[in-house]
């Protein structure tokens, strides 16, 4: 793939064809984008509502593969299987709990083949799932020429950090804000991207071909993103998912009872019944709303990377890979 210099844009997870990459002579760099818990709510996907401007830019002038599937829809072993070119029956990683070096085999990452063909390798935001997952290293030194970078204004993503109704802060799942208000003046996605283009800009008088990856946390929840960007997407124009009500026939351990966005404070106050719901409808089209803007807001950032490869020269000499770990469904 590298020897015709292609750009591609995925999304969900890339088939084994591009981890089995050959290097020529003519050794591109690669920024490899993936974002987190993002399913084809793109322009670029035939989703007329959303509004992905720099992602359908790029996918404009890429291979945009409509066929690629998530191994597993959690985040840790989608990006394993994903990393190593193995199915999660090969790594036995299936949730979040084990680190595929111990709990199957010290298989070759995407990265790490790339550092031993002499590339420099970095990683900035979630690549790798943080944690035992990653043995706590995002799989540092054996994928990274350099340890990973990780935001810090991360750590108050599920804090109180959104202004209710009541003028009070929360931990909700619905968090638009001001950023100017927040911890430093920015937000996690912010920060990586500032980081990339710190990067980016130190590879400029260097001919050691990098191979960068960033991770977005977005459109993941909580929705803690600039509260502009929910002006793209007046309530009005929400629409329910196609399927908003769990099926009758459904098999119990085919659900999920979404946990996770049961602990946010804005969810806990509706009193939803465990573990069929249902979650009101004005409040799903609200989820749908922030989901949307999400969306934009990282499509955002995407774009700021764009433009610094062009800005700094980098653009016709690296190949751009856009990518996401898995589209969970949303509600
Ligand atoms: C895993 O492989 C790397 C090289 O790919 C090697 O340096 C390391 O020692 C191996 N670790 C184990 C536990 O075999
Ligand atoms: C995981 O990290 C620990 C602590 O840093 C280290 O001792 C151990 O060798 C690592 N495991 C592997 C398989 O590299
Ligand atoms: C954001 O917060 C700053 C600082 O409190 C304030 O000056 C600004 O007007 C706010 N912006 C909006 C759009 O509310
Ligand atoms: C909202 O829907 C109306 C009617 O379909 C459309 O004209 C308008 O462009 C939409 N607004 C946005 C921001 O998508
Ligand atoms: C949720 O339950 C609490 C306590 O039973 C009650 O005070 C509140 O009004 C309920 N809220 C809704 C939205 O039903
Ligand atoms: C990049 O490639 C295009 C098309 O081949 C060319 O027009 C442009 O000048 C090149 N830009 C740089 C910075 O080399």
């Amino acid at each position: 793939m590298l020897a015709y210099s292609v750009r591609f844009t995925l999304h969900l997870v890339l088939t084994p064809l591009i981890l089995r990459v050959t290097l020529t002579s003519t050794e591109k760099n690669v920024l490899f984008i993936i974002a987190d818990d993002l399913r084809p709510s793109l322009g670029c996907y035939g989703d007329t509502l959303a509004k992905s401007p720099n992602i359908d830019q790029l996918a404009s002038k890429s291979q945009t593969f409509l066929n690629a599937f998530a191994q597993q829809a959690v985040c840790a072993p989608s990006r394993t299987s994903l990393l190593t070119s193995r199915r999660p029956d090969t790594t036995r990683v299936y949730d979040f709990g084990s680190y595929w070096r111990v709990q199957s085999g010290n298989y070759t990452t995407l990265p790490q083949y790339f550092k031993s063909n002499g590339y420099l390798t970095m990683s900035v935001g979630k690549v790798f799932h943080p944690g035992i997952a990653s043995n706590h290293t995002d799989d540092y030194p054996y994928s990274w020429s350099i340890p990973a970078y990780h935001p810090t204004s991360f750590i108050f993503e599920k804090k109180k950090m959104c202004k209710g109704e009541d003028g009070k802060l929360h931990a909700n799942l619905l968090c638009a804000v001001n950023v100017t208000e927040q911890p430093g003046g920015i937000l996690p996605d912010m920060e990586s991207t500032d980081e990339a283009v710190r990067l980016l800009k130190t590879r400029v008088s260097d001919d050691t071909p990098f191979f960068l990856a960033v991770g977005f946390h977005k459109p993941h929840i909580p929705f803690r993103i600039p509260q502009e960007y929910l002006s793209l997407y007046p309530i009005d124009n929400m629409t329910l998912a196609l399927d908003p009500d769990v099926p009758i026939l459904l098999p119990p351990v085919a659900y999920n009872p979404w946990t996770d966005v049961r602990k946010r404070e804005d969810v806990q106050k509706l009193n939803i019944s465990f573990p069929y719901g249902p979650i009101p409808k004005d409040f799903q089209l609200r989820i749908r709303q922030h989901y949307y803007a999400a969306v934009s807001y990282m499509d955002s950032q995407v774009g700021r990377l764009l433009s610094a490869l062009d800005e700094l020269g980098l653009a016709n000499n690296t190949v751009v890979v856009f990518t996401s770990d898995h589209g969970k469904k949303l509600l």
